[in-house]
């Protein structure tokens, strides 16, 4: 056998060497933990696809949230449940600074003023229609639905959120809801952008969790075609120009090339969204024993991190900081 002068091995040869030539590294302060919230008091209820994942009462938010920040977790995404009786095809209630989102935005920012809370924006948690923008005859209309996301965006910003979340997919929303909120002094709110958002199945048990589904129809109008990689890149553009402050991907795990184009091309942090589906997944492959429920998410976070995401939003946020913490 010739002898071989280059051994790659050898950099693997001990954890300590293992540790020193990590390429990679994710800290708690880039997670973000998305959490459910309805109306109600004392309510703490499970997601039947999203084990381990609930749906809180504002008391009880007030405190989950506080256990996250103790686990170092300090940066938050909301999403409300909001009751059938409150939709309507205008997601009126959206717009209501008295609603169950602008209350737990109050709440949170008095009890916690340094937690960081990203809000969403998007019809469908509103809509009797079920979609992220109004329904005029089976037809999403882009433009006025912009007014409708401005509003709501102003909303959350008079509430107290630090970063708004536009995950509509309508053209031009970053730049209406930049416009407005400066228009009113909130110069400082940024913007995260669903950038690049895929019409996925992934998104299954999120719609559950919300009963969010569309009553008819998809979302393929709007959010992006599985099959493309380019058009993220000019999405990117687009939300660039008009001012986001993060662009992301959705979902995270199956859009590992997207993560990693958007990331080589632009200079904004590039945020990945690992999606309710991708959380099911595991879960449910854990809980049958046919996988490490622990390392595989650590792996996933782990890869999305390595593909170009600065800053990740997922379900395990919570149970990697609790995790990294004990080890
Ligand atoms: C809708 C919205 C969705 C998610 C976040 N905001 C679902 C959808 O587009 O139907 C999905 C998040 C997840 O699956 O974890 N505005």
């Amino acid at each position: 056998m010739e002898h071989m002068l280059r051994r790659p091995r050898r950099n693997r040869k001990s954890q300590q060497i293992r540790q020193m030539l990590a390429e990679t590294s994710l800290a708690i302060e880039e997670l973000i933990f998305p959490v459910f919230i309805e109306e109600g008091k004392g309510i703490k209820r499970e997601i039947t696809s999203m084990p381990g994942i609930y749906r809180y009462s504002l008391d009880q938010l007030l405190r989950e949230v506080e256990e996250c920040l103790e686990s170092g977790i300090s940066s938050f995404a909301l999403f409300p449940s909001i009751i059938d009786d409150l939709k309507d095809s205008l997601a009126s209630e959206s717009l209501n600074p008295e609603g169950l989102y602008p209350k737990a935005i109050i709440k949170l920012k008095s009890a916690f003023p340094d937690a960081i809370l990203m809000t969403d924006v998007a019809m469908d948690p509103y809509s009797s229609d079920g979609h992220d923008g109004l329904v005029e005859n089976g037809e999403i209309i882009n433009d006025k639905t912009l007014a409708i996301l401005a509003d709501m965006a102003l909303i959350q910003a008079q509430a107290g959120a630090d970063i708004i979340g536009p995950s509509d997919m309508m053209d031009g929303r970053v730049k209406v809801i930049r416009e407005i909120l400066d228009k009113h002094g909130y110069q400082n709110v940024s913007i995260m952008s669903y950038t690049a958002k895929y019409a996925s199945g992934f998104y299954g048990p999120f719609r559950d969790a919300l009963d969010s589904a569309p009553k008819h129809g998809d979302k393929k109008t709007y959010q992006m075609d599985p099959r493309n990689q380019r058009e993220a890149i000019l999405e990117a553009e687009l939300d660039i120009e008009q001012g986001a402050d993060f662009l992301m991907v959705k979902p995270a795990m199956a859009y590992l090339d997207v993560i990693y184009q958007l990331s080589s091309r632009f200079v904004l942090p590039v945020a990945a969204y690992n999606v309710s589906g991708e959380y099911a997944m595991i879960k449910a492959a854990d809980q049958k024993g046919w996988l490490d429920g622990n390392q595989v998410m650590v792996e996933s976070l782990t890869a999305i991190k390595r593909a170009g995401a600065k800053v990740i939003l997922s379900y395990f946020a919570k149970e990697y900081a609790q995790l990294i913490k004990s080890s």
